[in-house]
């Protein structure tokens, strides 16, 4: 079975990022691809701090558990580490294209392109909102996930 390894990618790496992580995680499991997931944000401001409790909060209530999950910064070296690099929005991909490596493994895109093309396939930024925020957050990564894992298995990258 092919594997692919996968960073989801944005901002603070509290909200978006670990929830496509755990959402990922769960979705590619039920499909049989085995995906070797981890996620970070392009600012500093939360390294080694766990996931937001609203994101903790939104995806507990689907069995999904995102307690566990540290905050890192994203990296040079990732884009050699990982084969898809997944921004939550326009911002985190224009930050994400200012530190690519030329001729780097991986393919940078953006995730909410693989579901809808609406708004950009832009994630909205829930941190500032309610709770309600987190539950679209939820709904919206579901849906992506469920079309990137679909897009997976019926391209069969190399
Ligand atoms: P995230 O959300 O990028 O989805 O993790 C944010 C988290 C923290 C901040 C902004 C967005 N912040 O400004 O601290």
């Amino acid at each position: 079975m092919r594997s692919y390894k996968v960073l989801t990618v944005c901002l603070g790496n509290i909200c978006r990022s670990p929830a496509a992580q755990g959402i990922l995680e769960s979705i590619a499991c039920k499909h049989g691809v085995f995906l070797e997931l981890d996620s970070a944000g392009t600012a500093a401001y939360h390294i080694g701090n766990p996931p937001d409790s609203r994101s903790i909060n939104a995806l507990h209530q689907v069995g999904i558990d995102i307690s566990h999950q540290q905050a890192r910064q994203v990296t040079k070296a990732d884009f050699n580490e990982f084969d898809w690099i997944l921004a939550m929005d326009r911002e985190n991909l224009s930050n994400l294209k200012k530190i690519q490596p030329k001729n780097s493994k991986a393919t940078l895109v953006m995730f909410g392109e693989f579901y809808d093309h609406a708004a950009f396939g832009e994630v909205v930024d829930p941190y500032y909102g309610g709770d309600e925020g987190f539950t679209e957050m939820r709904k919206h990564l579901t849906n992506i996930s469920d079309a990137f894992v679909h897009h997976l298995n019926s391209h069969q990258e190399d």
